[in-house]
């Protein structure tokens, strides 16, 4: 990657009397950064920041967020185009490649990710070691992570050809793992992938087919499964996506950073908070219920919070949940459920959310997670599944941004530092004399 930051004045830092300028850069959209790789080699102090609200980890080509104005866009396509116009596979070369392909590159980016779409059969049997009640996110981290067995080449990440065929092996090895991880779950026969149909197609054809008779796969479902995918193939800098970069960072294997990525994923903080969303739903049951669970989510001694509601960049309305509100209304007017008691609850709690002081004053509004779940329960998967479909659309995003890690001549191994605020030094007392 070619480093691209412009240089932008500078910055002025006293510490304890001494002033240092410090340079500022300037990238295409966004806030200026200060840069401070040489605070502590000039001032011998570090900066402090959990949560890293205040710090760009590094410099990325791939998504620009403005959580102020509710604008996501990759590669500088806006996601509500892509949503509308793209499909998948050719947001997935978007965010890979950095282009839109033409028709040819496109064909044969599909007819590549098909030639990799089966398992190695001695990878089906890690399934047979999991309980059949095990979470899919624990099957699913423990199964990419096990995949770099089978490919120790994608090791060498020098070699680039390795390095763009493991990309391709995760995106198109990806569904039919959390297929299969579906199938071993309800105890059903695994369902191999067939080249006919096209990404989305495909997957919902090894989750939702059984030997016994023929799966008709409607189109308009497999559109809306097409476009969850569009919606959460990358983020930016988010909590998984940095679990990958730092995992990469040290030269993990590839699958094993994306492995590191689906852990992260899996807290309700992050990716499973559609499941959480969707199990809130349930639990409020009732319209005549939300003022009362608003009331827990204002109260601040009560841990409760509106699942689906926030979000750490976004202080405005989050651009993929508007996508995900009208699918949501495609999927279960073509489902005839339209007036299932869930749509009602999640229609009337956004409605109060949206003009209650609280929800206002610290800029809650309804997340990508919060129609997420409704839809992916329409289309038949089980709770459980959800952040399972997010890491399998959030796959081509973790890739991406490793690959361009390792393509960034100022890349470093991730090392924060701390303040430490444990015991001062102290000699060793014997275990007597305690
Ligand atoms: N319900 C009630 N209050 C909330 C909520 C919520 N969903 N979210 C934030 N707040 C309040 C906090 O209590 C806090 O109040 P305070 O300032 O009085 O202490 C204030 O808003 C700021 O909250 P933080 O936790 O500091 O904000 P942060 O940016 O760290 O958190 C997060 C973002 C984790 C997403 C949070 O909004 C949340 O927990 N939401 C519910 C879970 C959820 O939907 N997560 C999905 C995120 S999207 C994704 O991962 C794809």
């Amino acid at each position: 990657m070619e480093n691209k930051t412009k240089p932008n004045g500078t910055a002025k830092l006293e510490v304890k009397g001494k002033s240092y300028d410090l340079p500022v850069l300037s990238g295409t959209h966004g806030p200026d950064v200060i840069d401070i790789r040489r605070v502590y080699g000039e001032t011998d102090h570090f900066t402090f920041d959990p949560g890293f609200t205040s710090t760009a980890s590094c410099e990325s080509q791939i998504t620009f967020i403005d959580g102020d104005k509710g604008i996501l866009l990759h590669r500088g396509y806006p996601i509500d185009q892509l949503a509308e116009k793209s499909t998948f596979p050719e947001v997935c070369h978007l965010i890979l490649h950095g282009e839109l392909p033409s028709a040819v590159e496109l064909q044969d980016f599909c007819d590549e990710i098909k030639q990799h779409t089966l398992l190695h059969t001695q990878l089906d049997r890690f399934f047979d070691g999991f309980r059949r009640d095990s979470h899919p996110m624990a099957m699913l981290t423990g199964i990419v992570g096990g995949m770099a067995s089978f490919y120790p080449g994608a090791m060498d990440s020098e070699d680039l050809e390795e390095r763009r065929l493991g990309s391709i092996r995760l995106i198109a090895k990806m569904p039919t793992i959390c297929a299969r991880i579906l199938k071993y779950n309800l105890g059903q026969r695994f369902v191999d992938p067939r080249n006919q149909y096209d990404y989305a197609s495909n997957f919902m054809n090894m989750c939702f087919s059984v030997v016994a008779e023929d799966y008709e796969i409607n189109p308009k479902l497999a559109k809306a499964m097409d476009r969850f995918f569009i919606l959460h193939a990358d983020h930016e800098q988010n909590a998984s996506t940095s679990t990958v970069r730092l995992a990469a960072s040290s030269g993990a294997h590839p699958f094993a950073a994306v492995a590191a990525g689906v852990a992260c994923l899996w807290g309700p903080s992050h990716g499973g908070a559609n499941e959480a969303c969707l199990n809130m739903l349930h639990e409020i049951g009732t319209a005549n219920r939300i003022p009362e669970f608003i009331e827990k989510a204002k109260d601040k001694d009560d841990p409760f919070r509106l699942m689906g509601f926030g979000h750490r960049v976004y202080k405005n309305y989050d651009p993929r949940a508007k996508v995900m509100r009208a699918t949501a209304h495609e999927v279960l007017d073509e489902l005839d459920l339209r007036d299932t008691p869930i749509l009602k609850v999640a229609m009337e709690l956004e409605r109060i959310a949206l003009e209650d002081e609280y929800f206002i004053e610290k800029k809650l509004y309804p997340n990508v997670d919060f129609y997420s779940g409704i839809i992916l329960d329409a289309l038949g998967f089980p709770k459980q599944m959800f952040t399972v479909l997010f890491a399998l659309a959030r796959t081509v995003g973790w890739v991406a941004q490793l690959n361009e890690m390792l393509d960034d001549p100022t890349q470093k191994i991730g090392r924060p530092r701390q303040i430490y605020t444990g015991h001062a030094m102290r000699d060793y007392v014997a275990i007597d004399k305690r």
